[in-house]
């Protein structure tokens, strides 16, 4: 048997600007249905540090985060990271909503919230202040009430019986022109997408930093799934940052 190439990637290339690392996001057919999905954790795979994700990132990480949001036509989020990180309206800053608008694309990528319990408040500002209405994704045995008041300020649309099946999530967001979906995490959402083979594309920023025991993966939950190969797309640095685009083998994104 050979031995297997190994090649030294940092130190690489030179400097990207904003334009050359959106090129190495961008996939070949956009009206093609993709998810991404984008995390970062610590070298040693802790997804939070004190709770939240802001303490694992780095000037680096913010960047790519804001730039892969120009690309989609919606943002998915669980609804714990929601709540635990704080989201407000999906309002994209004028130089991305310049560049959205120069690439014919929306001003602002629509906001998608899944939750299968509904806590969320009709009046926070995710609902009041969106520049676009945001859609929540639920279930069938979600909370009446509460989806009727949800039902006001957002599209509410049922994806599955007690839990949003990603198939079913995907099918309808496709049925409304958004085949770019982008999906923020969180470990639980990102659990079902795996199980329900849904990934195409897991960006994945390592921080430089050991938390130590007790954070969370970026994937929760306890039942096995099937193993899922990917094939590395990219690999960026800023700083000990490292920044990884893997996708699902054989695509030509
Ligand atoms: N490192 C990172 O990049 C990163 C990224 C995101 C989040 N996080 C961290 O992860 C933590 C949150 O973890 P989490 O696992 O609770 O996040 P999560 O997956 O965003 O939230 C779980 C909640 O989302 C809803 N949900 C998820 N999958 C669902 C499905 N298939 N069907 C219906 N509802 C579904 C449910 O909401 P309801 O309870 O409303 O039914 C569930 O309780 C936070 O500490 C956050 O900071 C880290």
């Amino acid at each position: 048997m050979t031995e297997p190439a190994i090649r030294s990637l940092v130190p690489g290339g030179g400097d990207l600007d904003d334009g050359a690392i959106l090129e190495l996001y961008t996939v070949a057919d956009r009206t093609e249905q993709w998810l991404r999905v984008n995390f970062i954790s610590s070298v040693d795979g802790a997804a939070t540090s004190d709770g939240l994700s802001a303490g694992l990132g780095s000037a680096a990480d913010l960047r790519v985060f804001d730039l892969l949001r120009r690309l989609c036509d919606v943002v998915v989020v669980g609804a714990g990271t929601v709540r635990a990180e704080g989201y407000g309206p999906m309002r994209l800053e004028s130089s991305a909503v310049d560049w959205r608008r120069a690439h014919g694309l929306p001003a602002h990528p629509v906001f998608a919230i899944v939750s299968a319990g509904l806590d969320l408040d009709p009046e926070s500002r995710i609902f009041t202040d969106a520049p676009v209405r945001p859609i929540v994704i639920t279930v069938e045995g979600a909370p009446i009430e509460r989806r009727k008041a949800l039902s006001v300020v957002a599209d509410v649309l049922i994806a599955g019986t007690s839990d949003v099946d990603p198939t079913r999530m995907l099918r309808l967001l496709a049925e409304r022109g958004l085949a770019q979906v982008h999906c923020e995490g969180g470990p639980r959402f990102f659990a079902d997408l795996v199980r329900g083979d849904a990934v195409d594309e897991i960006c994945l920023t390592i921080g430089p930093a050991l938390e130590g025991p007790g954070a969370p993966r970026i994937v929760a939950g306890a039942t096995a799934t099937e193993r899922r190969p990917m094939d590395l797309a990219h690999v960026l640095e800023s700083d000990g940052t490292l920044l990884l685009r893997y996708t699902r083998p054989h695509t030509n994104a």
